[in-house]
């Protein structure tokens, strides 16, 4: 059944973060004139801005805490957290997420598209020792077919990791609804969905190759 961005949005575990600052950042993003320098300060900039967003869920726990004037309650994150970029274009988001979670791990997934079929393939993962008992927060710029998505969560839940997170800068409908209906469980953020994917699975309108425009590996 076709999906249009307005489904989408609907699906119950799709959260669009949509804010001002984000939408004037994504029109950099968007224009084909960006120089790759201002488009990796850029996509830094919105993932600050949407990690606050990603993360209002994440439990809590109470800690015992003395100030210098009295002893408190207060709240502590109940998990640890890993951050899992996609290779390659969510390198461009780990530093500002890493930099709000600075002891968060880093549990790198390796995808790399084959442009014979359009589709990605698994070629790396890096994880920390105690990944299961982490929360994981998986970034990607792109959630364009969902395929990677998919993926990127079926390695993790089978190596234990129970509590998923997914944040996107743009996706797409088709994307979406494709992983929503395989892990309902598993919440996806994105500041944008745009209206389809083209005959190469390319946003439409987009912004794109994101992981050439970070890296400045364009033709
Ligand atoms: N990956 C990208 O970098 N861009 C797209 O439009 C889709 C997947």
């Amino acid at each position: 059944m076709h999906i249009d961005r307005e489904m989408a949005i609907n699906l119950p575990n799709v959260r669009l973060i949509s804010h001002p600052l984000i939408e004037h950042k994504l029109s950099i993003l968007r224009d084909k004139n960006t120089q790759s320098f201002q488009f990796r300060m850029v996509v830094d900039e919105i993932s600050h801005l949407m990690i606050f967003e990603a993360t209002r869920k994440l439990a809590l726990r109470d800690v015992s805490v003395q100030t210098p004037v009295a002893k408190t309650t207060a709240k502590k994150l109940a998990t640890k957290i890993m951050i899992c970029p996609i290779l390659r274009a969510a390198l461009g988001m780990l530093d500002s997420v890493f930099t709000i979670i600075p002891d968060a791990a880093v549990g790198f997934l390796g995808f790399q598209r084959n442009e014979a079929t359009a589709q990605a393939e698994f070629f790396y993962a890096k994880l920390p020792p105690d990944a299961s008992s982490r929360t994981a927060i998986i970034i990607d710029p792109m959630f364009a077919t969902g395929g990677t998505a998919i993926d990127a969560v079926k390695f993790l839940k089978e190596k234990g990791v129970k509590e998923i997170k997914f944040i996107s800068i743009i996706a797409a409908p088709e994307g979406l609804k494709r992983f929503s209906e395989i892990y309902p469980d598993v919440d996806v953020y994105t500041a944008a969905i745009d209206e389809r994917l083209d005959e190469k699975n390319y946003i439409v309108p987009g912004l794109g190759d994101a992981g050439d425009r970070v890296f400045n590996t364009l033709d």
